[in-house]
Formats: C-alpha cells, structure tokens, sequence
C-alpha cells in the first residue's frame, strides 16, 4: 500500500451543469492551507520531480488532463486525470511527476501547508535514500 490513492467527490448535477463541493478533513484528509494551479503547460513539459517530507496534496484536473507518475522506491505508477471530481491524494514521501498536459489542462493543487522550499526533495538519489526505511 503506498502512500497515494484516488479520490472521488460528490459530483452534484442539474439543468444548471455539475458542482464539485470539497471541505477539509471531510472530502480530503487534511486541513487545507493553500490552494495553487498549473495551466499553460506547453507540449512536451514535465513538471515536478519532487516529493516532499511533511506536505500532503491532493491534484484535481478541473480541465483537460494531465498524467502523473508517482515512484516510490518499489513502484512506478502513472495515473491519467481527466475528470474534475476525482482527486489523486499525495501523500509524503511520493516521488511525482506531472507531464502529459492537454492543451488548456488546468491542474488544481490543494495543499495542507505553506510553501516551504526545505520541505521538497528535489534530487531522486536523495529520495530514495531518504525514504528507503519508509518502504
Ligand atoms: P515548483 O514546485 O518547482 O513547480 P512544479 O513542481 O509544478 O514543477 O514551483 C515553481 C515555482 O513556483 C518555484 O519557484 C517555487 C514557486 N512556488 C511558490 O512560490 N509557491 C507555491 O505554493 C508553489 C507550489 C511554488
């Protein structure tokens, strides 16, 4: 079992089109302290290359899609997103992996803490080393 997994919200539709309602610690499993979004990706961009030590998100494609690889020290897995009420929770010490973006994706983040640069770890050797006792 690795530290990630899919999420699916309550997806409210009517006449009037679909609302994805989120509350924290009730639809995600954290406090959320920041939201952020990627859109504008060019062709052929990989975005990511990081895990992180404390951080837990959850990615949402709101538009478009986006694939995302996740690594651990025993396992690749790439996930397409393409469906605004489903989730992908990352949780710490997930190696990720953004790529793949269709034009005009929009890939919103949200996070359970501030950006913290010494949080990342941005270099895979120092990752797997890290978080070789995790696995
Ligand atoms: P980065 O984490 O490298 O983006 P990605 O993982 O999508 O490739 O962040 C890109 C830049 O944005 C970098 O200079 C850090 C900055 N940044 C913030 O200032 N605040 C934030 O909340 C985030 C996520 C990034």
């Amino acid at each position: 079992m690795y530290n990630y997994c899919l999420l699916k919200f309550e997806n409210i539709v009517n006449n009037y089109g679909s609302l994805v309602p989120i509350e924290q610690n009730e639809d995600i499993p954290f406090n959320l302290k920041r939201i952020y979004y990627i859109f504008n990706v060019e062709d052929g961009i990989t975005r990511g290359h990081h895990a992180h030590r404390k951080l837990q998100q959850v990615l949402i494609c709101i538009s478009g899609s986006v694939k995302i690889r996740l690594k651990t020290p025993k396992s690749e897995e790439s996930i397409e997103l393409n469906d605004p009420s489903i989730g992908l929770f990352i949780g710490t010490m997930v190696w990720g992996e953004m790529y793949d973006f269709s034009k005009g994706a929009v890939l919103l983040v949200l996070a359970s803490g501030e950006y913290d640069e010494s949080d990342y770890i941005r270099n895979y050797d120092f990752y797997i080393e890290e978080s070789k006792n995790r696995y």
